[in-house]
């Protein structure tokens, strides 16, 4: 069900080869995404790849006109309202695919939101619960619902966007890292129960300049391009994705004891746009 790579036959090759049989590769082409948030950002971006890939993909969120912006000029692009803090929503969308004779064989959970706060002035605790939901609670029901159908697909993945700021918090989105960090829990806790039975691959993106940062002068990738090394790397068969500058924070943590990697993270600011 799963393909492996094979070796080669220099010694670099069968290191190579071997490295590879020892991951799995996989092809994102020809199957059915179900892709959260793809009305912005990595979600745009990532939808209109994957459709320029020959996969069908199902895109929501709850801005039915920027879903419909994404979609424009493309067959394969399918969107559906609804807003992920909603069971009834999340429901209703499950029902309508299934109407629609879609059968998912890949989720991508990639919706979230932001928010920047110093809790030093009291926390808008409403705002924080809606970050938990969208980005924790939201995330766990939709994968819990799918994955009956997923099971009874060829070679289903779950493919959860997380964020460094879940292993190393970042003071600044206290809430949105809390979120972060909880679906890296749920992500390895899941991993570990459907071994062989469904890939789930996490990945991390690095600062990347969408919507949600719009007002930060950071340097920033780019959507496409995030969305372009998302791929590859997912086709490489990684189960941890690291783009960009975010592996220099998967060395951090490899190096450094929890503590002063959140003291090296929070006194390191993102440099400024050129
Ligand atoms: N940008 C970065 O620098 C960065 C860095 C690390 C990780 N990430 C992660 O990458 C992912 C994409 O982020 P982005 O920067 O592309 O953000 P974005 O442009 O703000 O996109 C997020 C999408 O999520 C949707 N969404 C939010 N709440 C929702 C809800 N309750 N139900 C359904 N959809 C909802 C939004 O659409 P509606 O508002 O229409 O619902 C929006 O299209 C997120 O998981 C984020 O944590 C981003």
């Amino acid at each position: 069900m799963l393909a492996r790579a094979g070796a080669t036959a220099s010694p670099i090759g069968a290191f190579r080869g071997l490295a590879q049989t020892l991951r799995q590769t996989m092809k994102l082409t020809g199957r059915t995404v179900l892709l959260t948030g793809g009305g912005t950002g990595i979600g745009r971006a990532l939808a209109r790849q994957l459709a320029d890939k020959g996969n069908s993909v199902l895109i929501c969120g709850r801005r039915l006109e920027r879903l419909e912006e994404t979609a424009t000029g493309s067959s394969d692009i399918h969107p559906y309202r609804c807003d992920l803090t909603s069971s009834d929503d999340i429901q209703q969308m499950l029902d309508a695919i299934e109407r629609d004779g879609h059968r998912v064989d890949t989720v991508i959970s990639n919706a979230a939101i932001f928010g920047f706060d110093t809790l030093a002035g009291g926390l808008d605790l409403q705002e924080a619960k809606q970050i938990i939901d969208a980005n924790l609670y939201g995330p766990i029901e939709l994968t819990q619902r799918m994955l009956d159908g997923l099971r009874e697909t060829s070679d289903p993945a779950i493919i959860i966007v997380g964020s460094p700021g879940g292993l190393g918090p970042l003071a600044n989105t206290p809430i949105y890292s809390s979120s972060k960090a909880g679906l890296h829990a749920y992500t390895l806790c899941l991993r570990y129960h459907l071994d062989g039975e469904i890939r789930v691959i996490e990945v991390f993106p690095p600062v990347v300049d969408t919507p949600a940062l719009a007002e930060k002068n950071w340097k920033k990738m780019s959507s496409e391009e995030c969305a372009r090394r998302m791929v590859r790397e997912i086709e490489r068969g990684q189960e941890q994705v690291w783009i960009g500058e975010s592996r220099m924070f998967r060395f951090l943590r490899l190096v450094l004891p929890p503590g002063r990697l959140f003291r090296v993270v929070n006194d390191w600011s993102p440099p400024e746009q050129g």
